[in-house]
């Protein structure tokens, strides 16, 4: 057990030097008493709520549960306001800055006297980013999930956020819906704060951050406006106290069985393809080599039994109602490392042990699972040297093995401006290629992995083609959806030497992406390939493009992900 003079704090509160004098006489300043938090865990509420945010709309009221927690358990609360990364508003994709928040919550927590850290986050990239800085912190610390969103309305309709966005723009794009539709559409498809309500990345990263251990049981399944939501975020403030005193730090929770546990439930979950980036970066941080080759090994072992879309039928009100995740990984004991010890003190399988499945058609049995293998195939080929990821659970069956001449986009614009001209000839066998859409070309790898179906196919009822990027997709789409091509075109990957009319192969089962043009062909297109201009020059992006790794190595900054020593700072 930790003493008050142990505490990290103490470096700056206790002591009879002139700094520890000012220290304690800006307290009075923030008009605390001595007594109030002298010999008190610090307790660093890192924040992610904005104005802007609306999933983390609520996360500004739950902070003072979360400190009324604190207080109750002993401890000293203070908040910290970070970044949001707001998925919907934040342009070209806030994945362009996960690894800003992830340095700006290693260095709060590293260069403010905090004991341990609650952090708020959800909104899909905020999640990992908030757990790699605390990862290389190395603090103590919970995370407190912003929980979904209720559930979609339209005309005794449910709906599902992004999902039945993309469904119903593609009905109003076919003429089968009109504006009065859509503009209650616009009105039905969000209705709380919270995080997007179907099994996107926001709910897969929240659940992998509750699997690793990184929350209190159940936590990422509880709807944000749900009173139990209040309830966890308070217990969780308490928590953290005890956490403190126990000196039970980051490290000791977050381990390789950890990551392989993360992976399992994210695939049982039928989860995002994005969290095949974002556990390889999380990893990383604890130095854990984790790879793509991780996620199809386990895949092939795992049933998909959470019953929620976009790859299947509810959302995640319902698996709350269900039995939450804890009910799912209920019924997976015997694929996980049951014996890991949570930030509850208590191993997984405590926890687990009085968890239970009121709903066998949301969170489904091991013998009528919504699909037998995780939903992550891993593909390779002369196209992918270092690998692709497809979501193959959420596409149409017949395109898994498929070969069809290439229709290729150099960028997004391109994409947007001549998707719909006749003259490409594009039919359903066609390939669509997108390209310039990767780490360093998107940039940030925006969520532009769904190339839209043209016009003209959608009208003749045409849901689906193969389509490859080195894009990501969100965790709200579907299709047959080649991702994270590596290395990306921008680099010089083979994407960038596709041309129109060359026949590609996808052949899922053989976990295979094959470009069938010949070896000397290739070579004499990439000696007359040239790399494009730096997306960059000055700012942030500017370190972003220097530093940022490839989609298969998890797309963090080299110098984040790599081991070695960055000293506590001297506090006097
Ligand atoms: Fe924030 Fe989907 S937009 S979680
Ligand atoms: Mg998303």
């Amino acid at each position: 057990m930790m003493k008050p003079e142990d505490l990290r704090s103490h470096r700056w509160f206790g002591g009879d030097e002139l700094r520890n004098f000012s220290h304690r006489a800006r307290s009075r300043q923030l008009g605390f008493n001595p007594e109030e938090h002298l010999g008190k865990p610090v307790i660093g509420i890192l924040n992610t709520w904005s104005d802007i945010n609306p999933c983390h709309m609520h996360l500004r009221e739950r902070a003072e549960q979360v400190k009324r927690g604190v207080w109750q358990a002993g401890g000293f609360p203070l908040e910290f306001p970070v970044a949001t990364l707001s998925e919907t508003y934040q342009k070209p994709t806030p994945m362009l800055y996960r690894n800003l928040l992830a340095m700006e919550t290693e260095e709060i927590l590293r260069s403010y006297p905090i004991d341990g850290a609650v952090l708020m986050g959800g909104c899909d990239k905020s999640t990992p980013a908030l757990l790699m800085g605390a990862a290389s912190a190395g603090l103590p610390a919970i995370f407190v999930p912003a929980g979904p969103m209720l559930k979609g309305h339209w005309r005794n309709e449910i709906l599902g956020s992004g999902t039945d966005m993309w469904k119903y723009w593609d009905d109003k794009r076919a003429g089968l819906i009109g504006d009065a539709e859509m503009s209650e559409l616009e009105r039905g498809l969000a209705r709380s704060p919270g995080t997007c309500m179907t099994m996107g990345t926001a709910s897969t990263m929240t659940s992998a951050a509750e699997v690793l251990g990184m929350t209190l049981p159940g936590a990422a399944s509880i709807p944000a406006v749900d009173s139990a939501h209040h309830r966890m975020a308070a217990a969780s403030g308490a928590r953290v106290v005890e956490m403190v005193w126990e000196n039970l730090t980051i490290s000791q929770v977050l381990d390789k069985r950890a990551y392989s546990d993360a992976i399992t439930t994210v695939l049982a979950l039928g989860g995002s393809t994005n969290a095949v980036i974002h556990l390889i970066a999380m990893a990383g941080r604890s130095q854990i080599p984790l790879s793509i080759e991780d996620f199809d090994a386990i895949a092939r072992q795992v049933p998909v039994l959470a019953n929620v879309r976009p790859g299947g039928d509810f959302l995640m009100e319902d698996f709350y109602y269900a039995g939450g995740l804890p009910g799912l990984l209920s019924r997976l004991t015997d694929l996980l490392h049951t014996d890991r010890v949570t930030v509850t003190g208590k191993t997984l399988g405590e926890l687990l042990a009085v968890a239970r499945v009121h709903n066998d058609d949301v969170i489904r049995t091991r013998d009528n699972p919504v699909a037998a293998e995780g939903g992550v195939a891993v593909l390779r080929g002369n196209l992918a040297p270092s690998g692709a990821v497809i979501k193959h659970i959420a596409a149409e069956p017949h395109l898994l093995t498929h070969t069809g001449p290439a229709v290729v986009f150099d960028n997004y614009s391109d994409l947007k401006k001549r998707i719909n001209d006749p003259g490409l000839g594009i039919t359903e066998d066609s390939v669509l290629v997108l390209r310039g859409s990767g780490p360093l070309g998107g940039p940030g790898m925006p969520e532009y992995g769904m190339l839209p179906i043209p016009d003209h196919l959608l009208a003749k009822g045409v849901r689906d083609m193969v389509r490859i990027s080195d894009a990501r997709m969100s965790g709200t789409s579907y299709g047959a959806c080649v991702l994270h091509v590596a290395p990306e075109s921008f680099v010089g990957g083979p994407l960038a030497l596709v041309r129109d009319g060359d026949l590609i192969t996808l052949d899922v089962p053989a976990r295979r992406l094959h470009l069938e043009v010949d070896d000397a062909e290739l070579d004499a297109r990439r000696a007359l390939w040239e790399p494009p201009a730096p997306p960059f020059e000055r700012g942030y992006g500017s370190l972003y493009a220097k530093h940022i790794t490839q989609a298969d190595e998890g797309c963090d900054f080299d110098f984040l992900a790599k081991a070695g020593a960055n000293p506590e700072p001297d506090a006097r």
